[in-house]
């Protein structure tokens, strides 16, 4: 009996830390790389510590993860005149629940692989110089606040 115990035991701790060591899917750190180099100006360096000074995304100026840290739920870059143009990237952000990049100076069209985003509850872009149409795609979306 006892060596069934501590076996369990063993495969308890094997779990937790292994769940407590995941790390986010390569795609969704392209997808936050990506919405970085469309970027091309960054007045108040509001990106500087994406991936050079903090190499866990995670931790990154606007990003928030599940609790296990395996996935980007939240994009918040708000107010922070960014110059750039929305990477069609993003898309990859599978579990993606708010996008909010509201009152910056993105301009270009919005893409339609944010219409991936099947989690995405909060789209807020609104302030920005954004063009066209809204795509078809965002139709899933529950509550999508200012374009
Ligand atoms: C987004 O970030 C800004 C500034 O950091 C904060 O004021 C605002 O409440 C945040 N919005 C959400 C929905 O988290
Ligand atoms: C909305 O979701 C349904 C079911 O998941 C899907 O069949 C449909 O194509 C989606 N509509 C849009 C506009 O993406």
């Amino acid at each position: 009996m006892k060596p069934r115990t501590s076996l369990c035991f063993l495969s308890l701790i094997y779990t937790l830390s292994f769940v407590a060591s995941d790390t986010l899917p390569s795609n969704e750190v392209w997808a936050l790389r990506s919405f970085k180099e469309a970027v091309y100006e960054d007045l108040y360096q509001v990106l500087s510590d994406w991936d050079t000074v903090e190499a866990d995304p995670c931790n990154w100026f606007g990003v928030t993860c599940t609790m296990v840290r395996d996935h980007v739920i939240k994009l918040n870059i708000s107010a922070s005149s960014l110059k750039g143009f929305l990477a069609p990237e993003l898309g990859q952000l599978t579990h993606l629940q708010e996008l909010i990049l509201h009152g910056n100076n993105l301009i270009g069209t919005i893409p339609r692989e944010l219409g991936d985003l099947k989690y995405l509850r909060v789209l807020d872009l609104g302030m920005n110089q954004l063009t066209g149409p809204i795509p078809p795609e965002f139709g899933n979306l529950t509550q999508v606040v200012k374009m």
